[in-house]
C-alpha cells in the first residue's frame, strides 16, 4: 500500500514548478538513456568468451556422440546434467535444447493447445470451451504476447509477496475447468523479483489434482541462480513435490544459460514427466533433427558443475549490484517521502518493479521519453498491455553503464515527483481560499 501524500497543495505546488522546471533542462539535455529490457551488459557477456575454443577440437560428448552431426533430440547427457543443476529436476526428465527457453514455452503451449500431450487431448478440442491461462499480474510481457498470438485467454491473477495468490488461483482452476494452465516465474519473477515461498510452491504441487485434465503450471525459472546477494532465498523444489504428489505430469519446468553466457547463443531446457517429455518430443521430432549439440557441450564444459556455475554467478553480481543498489538509492532518495510510489527491492533476477499511484504510469513514462529515457511501454506487464489501474513500471537496470543508469534514475525520478504532484493536484479539492 503507498502512504496518500500528506503535502499541502502549496507545497505540491512548488513541487511540481521546481520538477518541471528540472524536467525542461533534461529535455534540453539530448538524453538518449534506456531502462527497457533486461539484457545481459557487454561485460557480463564478455565473462563467458572463453567459450569460444572451449572444445579445441574435440567435439566428442561423454558417450561418444559427434556433436557435429545431426540426432539426439533430448540432448547430450552433459548438457541435460546441467539442465538438471539449473531446473532442480533429474536429469533424465531434462531435454536440452537450442538458444531460447521461450521458443520451448512456445511450442510446448502451442502443442498443448494444438496436439495434446500424451495424457490430455488438444485444449481447442476440448467441450468445456476454448482455453484460458492464469497470469499472474505484473508479469513477463513475452508470456503474454505468447498467449495472445496462440489465441489464449489470459486471466489476471494478483502477485502477492509471497507468490500468486493462491487462493484466487485455486479457485480459478477448481471452478472454471477452462483454465489449462498458470505462467509462473518463481524466483526473482519478472518484473517484482517475488521468490515464491514453500507453502506456495507445495500448493502448487497439489493444483494439478484440483484442475481439468491436461492442466500445465508452466513453472519458467528463468533466473535461478542469478542471485546479487551472497546469503540468497531457496526455492522450493516444484519438480520433488509434485512428484510426491503424484502431480509431475502437470509440471513443467524451463530455463536457459542466456543470462549466464551468452543472451543470444546460450542453451535452453526443458524438463517435464516421461509421458509428457515423449509427446512434446514427437512434435519437436517433425521440426528439427536435433539441437545446437556443439553449443550444448561447450556450455557443458564450462559449467560442468554448481560450484562452477556459482562462481560465474557471482561474477555476474559484481557487475549488476552496483546497478541495483543505484537504483534502489534513487528510489529511495527521491520518492521515499513523497507517497507517490512503492518499489520492489529484489535479491536477484533482472528487474524491479514500481507502483505509482494509480493513473500516472503513462504519464511518467510519456514524460521519461521526452527528456530521453527509454521505459518499457506502459502495461506492457500486464496481459493485452492493459494495465487496470496504470501503476506498474518496469526498471531493468542491467544493460547500460552504471553511469547511464544513475542518470536515467535522476530523469526518472524527477518524472514520478512531477506526475504525482500533478495527479495529486488535479485531484484534491481547490482550497476555498483559491476559488
Ligand atoms: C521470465 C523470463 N523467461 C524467459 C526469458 C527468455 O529466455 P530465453 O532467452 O531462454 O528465451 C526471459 C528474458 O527476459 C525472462 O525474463
Amino acid at each position: 500500500m503507498i502512504d496518500q501524500p500528506s503535502m499541502t497543495d502549496d507545497e505540491l505546488q512548488q513541487l511540481e514548478t521546481e520538477c518541471a522546471a528540472r524536467h525542461a533542462a533534461f529535455c534540453k539535455a539530448g538524453l538518449a538513456l534506456d531502462l527497457t529490457r533486461g539484457k545481459p551488459a557487454t561485460d557480463q557477456l564478455d565473462l563467458a568468451n572463453h567459450l569460444d575454443g572451449a572444445l579445441q577440437g574435440d567435439y566428442r560428448s561423454e558417450d561418444g556422440t559427434d556433436t557435429r552431426n545431426y540426432g539426439g533430440l533430448r540432448g547430450i547427457p552433459e548438457a541435460r546434467r546441467l539442465g538438471s543443476i539449473l531446473l532442480d529436476v533429474p536429469a533424465e526428465q531434462v531435454l536440452a535444447g537450442g538458444n531460447s527457453s521461450l521458443t520451448l514455452m512456445y511450442l510446448f503451449v502451442e502443442t498443448a493447445h494444438l496436439f495434446g500431450l500424451g495424457d490430455a487431448g488438444p485444449w481447442r478440442d476440448d467441450p468445456a470451451g476454448a482455453p484460458r491461462i492464469l497470469c499472474p499480474v505484473p508479469g513477463y510481457d513475452r508470456h503474454f504476447a505468447l498467449c495472445e498470438q496462440l489465441g489464449i485467454e489470459m486471466v489476471n491473477v494478483t502477485m502477492l509477496d509471497t507468490g500468486p495468490d493462491m487462493d484466487a488461483v485455486e479457485a480459478a482452476v477448481r471452478d472454471d475447468p477452462r483454465i489449462r494452465g498458470i505462467w509462473c516465474v518463481p524466483k526473482y519473477a519478472n518484473p517484482t523479483g517475488c521468490v515464491y515461498d514453500d507453502a506456495t510452491v507445495a500448493r502448487f504441487a497439489n493444483l494439478p489434482k484440483l484442475a481439468a485434465p491436461g492442466f500445465r503450471i508452466l513453472w519458467d525459472n528463468a533466473y535461478t541462480v542469478h542471485d546479487l546477494s551472497p546469503q540468497p532465498p531457496r526455492l522450493a523444489s516444484l519438480w520433488k513435490l509434485a512428484a510426491e504428489a503424484g502431480t509431475a505430469d502437470g509440471a513443467v519446468i524451463f530455463g536457459s544459460t542466456s543470462k549466464i553466457s551468452f543472451a543470444g547463443a546460450g542453451v535452453a531446457f526443458m524438463a517435464a514427466s516421461d509421458k509428457v517429455l515423449g509427446a512434446f518430443e514427437a512434435r519437436l521430432g517433425a521440426l528439427m533433427i536435433g539441437p545446437d549439440k556443439v553449443n550444448q557441450l561447450r556450455h557443458s564444459r564450462l559449467f560442468p558443475d554448481v560450484e562452477a556455475i556459482r562462481g560465474h554467478m557471482q561474477r555476474h553480481a559484481a557487475i549488476i549490484r552496483p546497478k541495483f543498489d543505484a537504483v534502489q538509492q534513487a528510489l529511495a532518495q527521491g520518492l521515499a517521502d513523497t507517497g507517490f510510489a512503492t518499489w520492489t527491492r529484489p535479491e536477484g533476477g533482472y528487474f524491479v518493479s514500481v507502483d505509482t499511484l494509480p493513473g500516472m504510469a503513462r504519464d511518467v513514462i510519456r514524460l521519461a521519453a521526452e527528456a530521453g529515457v527509454k521505459l518499457t511501454p506502459a502495461g506492457s506487464t500486464y496481459p493485452y498491455g492493459r494495465d487496470p489501474e496504470d501503476r506498474n513500471i518496469r526498471l531493468a537496470p542491467t544493460f547500460p553503464p552504471l553511469a547511464d543508469v544513475r542518470r536515467a534514475m535522476e530523469v526518472f525520478i524527477n518524472c514520478v515527483r512531477l506526475a504525482g504532484a500533478r495527479t495529486i493536484r488535479q485531484r484534491q479539492p481547490i482550497p476555498e481560499h483559491r476559488r
